[in-house]
């Protein structure tokens, strides 16, 4: 079974992708955290972003591992748990820039594929090109977006527990500028897949959104009371 989440950033893609994992005890796979931990090898190199060469060089020997249950997901880069320095807004911005190359997404696109299909009982995976290009044939798609002011301030109070965030405005304009980058790159742009089910989150607790796709996954393979609840 393998289930697509995208949408922009925000949207909650993350939150339920896990729980769903957990209730149908699938592997999860943060596709986005992957983009993220190239960044951070790009950062760390102290390499250009914009010198190409070097960043496919990088993608390329970097060792990027997701380990662990849904709700205590790692990321490793190289052997080194890199989970909390990969969150931060700075590189949220260089994933998006990173992931803008063609050749880095044909490498972590070849990982997803290979970890989906290797997966026990199967995956749900959540970025922003899951249902169009690396699983088009996925089982359900689901497509969830929210009003850019409802993302920001999800993120905004996410980063304040963390003493991340700066001020709304500033995460507002992240986010808006992160949207515009993932929509109009030219290689697998941020889009919604012909048979995807939308959902708008901009109004819908954790549970609402969680409840609409456990119906529609119940509904497609017929599942039983006792596997989504
Ligand atoms: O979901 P996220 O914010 O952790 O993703 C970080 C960046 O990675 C985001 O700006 C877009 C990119 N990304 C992508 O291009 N394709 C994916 N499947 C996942 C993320």
């Amino acid at each position: 079974m393998i289930i697509a989440i995208d949408g922009p950033s925000g949207a909650g893609k993350s939150t339920l992708g896990k729980m769903l994992a957990k209730k149908l005890n699938l592997l999860y796979l943060d596709t986005g955290a992957m983009y993220r931990a190239v960044g951070l090898a790009v950062l760390e190199a102290g390499a250009s972003l914009e010198n190409k060469e070097k960043v496919i060089e990088i993608a390329k020997s970097a060792k990027i591992e997701l380990v662990g249950e849904p709700e205590n997901l790692r990321i490793k880069l190289d052997g080194r748990d890199v989970s909390q320095n990969i969150r931060s807004q700075q590189i949220g911005q260089t994933a998006s820039i990173v992931s803008g190359v063609s050749e880095v997404r044909k490498i972590l696109v070849e990982h997803q594929r290979k970890l989906g299909n290797n997966a026990q009982n199967g995956c749900v995976l959540d970025g922003r090109d899951i249902g169009t290009i690396v699983f088009p044939r996925a089982d359900v798609k689901f497509f969830l977006t929210a009003k850019p002011e409802a993302r920001a301030r999800r993120r905004f109070e996410e980063d304040s527990s963390k003493n991340w965030a700066e001020t709304f405005e500033k995460t507002l304009r992240e986010i808006n500028l992160r949207d515009a980058r993932d929509v109009s790159r030219v290689d697998s742009p941020l889009a919604i897949a012909e048979d995807a089910i939308v959902i708008d989150t901009s109004e819908l607790n954790l549970t609402e959104v969680f409840e609409q796709m456990s119906e529609k996954i119940k509904e497609k393979f017929n599942l039983g009371g006792d596997l989504i609840k």
